[in-house]
């Protein structure tokens, strides 16, 4: 079953970890676009994981020209865009005693300015119907050590799907929120050291309720869902894809 046969889809950060997942379940549904991130080798080495009905775009979603150009250079090669997913992010630690204006601009810059502008940058060449996908965290549930303004962020984002919806009524553009729990992708590599990375995926995922941490393709299948038809009834809506970790203890 191909249930985004045609469709035209966006993703950030598509060339690793949560994004590239979701890219791969798009594509596996029968959908083509464009994945867009800066690292040239991981977005050559995705791209090929991908096939033929998806270009990688080398672009920095914080800058608002780079974005112009991501959905012109979709839209000259597949036509009008369905489906946007706001996925790049990265945690950014500190506490209010630590992060300068310098690391709030930063943080804020990657993690809810993009988000913003990457849907107002792609409003012009999407098709009217389609639907937007924003990427939450459980982080903006509950507070974690070091997480304040990276929480922050993802609160507001997941605020944004309602906004967006609100604003984009007349186009029957739906924006929704996925926000997953503790998911297994490269971010892992830049915080923890090699030679303990095995110990401390075990010591999350026995903190799980379900008993595991997430992997990208549990988001992508629910990408998959909120950008068919299937979802054609939500909008404005947050799905938790975390293992039960927010609400429920162990
Ligand atoms: N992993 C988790 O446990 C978890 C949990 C909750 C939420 N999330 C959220 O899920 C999303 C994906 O995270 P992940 O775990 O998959 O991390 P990841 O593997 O490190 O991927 C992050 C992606 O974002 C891209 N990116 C970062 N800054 C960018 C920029 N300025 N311009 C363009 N692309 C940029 C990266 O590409 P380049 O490096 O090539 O730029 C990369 O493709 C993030 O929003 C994150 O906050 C993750």
């Amino acid at each position: 079953m191909e249930r985004l046969k045609n469709k035209v889809a966006v993703i950030t950060g598509g060339n690793s970890g949560i994004g590239l997942g979701i890219a791969l379940e798009f594509r596996n549904e029968g959908a083509k676009g464009a994945i867009v991130g800066r690292n040239a080798e991981t977005l050559a080495s995705s791209v090929a994981q991908l096939g033929d009905n998806f270009i990688a775009i080398n672009a920095d979603v914080t800058k608002l020209t780079d974005l112009e150009s991501v959905f012109k250079d979709t839209a000259e090669k597949f036509g009008k865009i369905d489906v946007i997913v706001a996925n790049a992010g990265a945690g950014a630690v500190g506490t209010v005693a630590t992060f300068d204006e310098a690391a709030f601009d930063q943080a804020m810059d990657l993690n809810l300015k993009s988000v913003y502008f990457t849907v107002q940058k792609a409003l012009p060449y999407m098709n009217d119907g389609g639907s937007i996908i924003l990427i939450g965290s459980n982080a903006a549930h509950r507070a974690y050590a070091n997480f304040t303004l990276y929480g922050a962020a993802k609160a507001a984002v997941i605020y944004l799907a309602k906004g967006f919806s609100s604003d984009l009524l007349d186009r029957k553009i739906r924006a929704n929120v996925i926000t997953p729990g503790t998911t297994d992708t490269p971010a892992f590599d830049k915080f923890v050291p090699a030679e303990q990375m095995e110990a401390v995926k075990k010591q999350f995922a026995d903190q799980m309720p379900i008993g595991r941490i997430g992997q990208p393709a549990d988001i992508g299948k629910t990408a998959v869902f909120l950008a068919s038809d299937d979802s054609s009834f939500m909008l404005g809506a947050e799905l938790l894809v975390d293992g039960g970790m927010t609400y429920l203890s162990k």
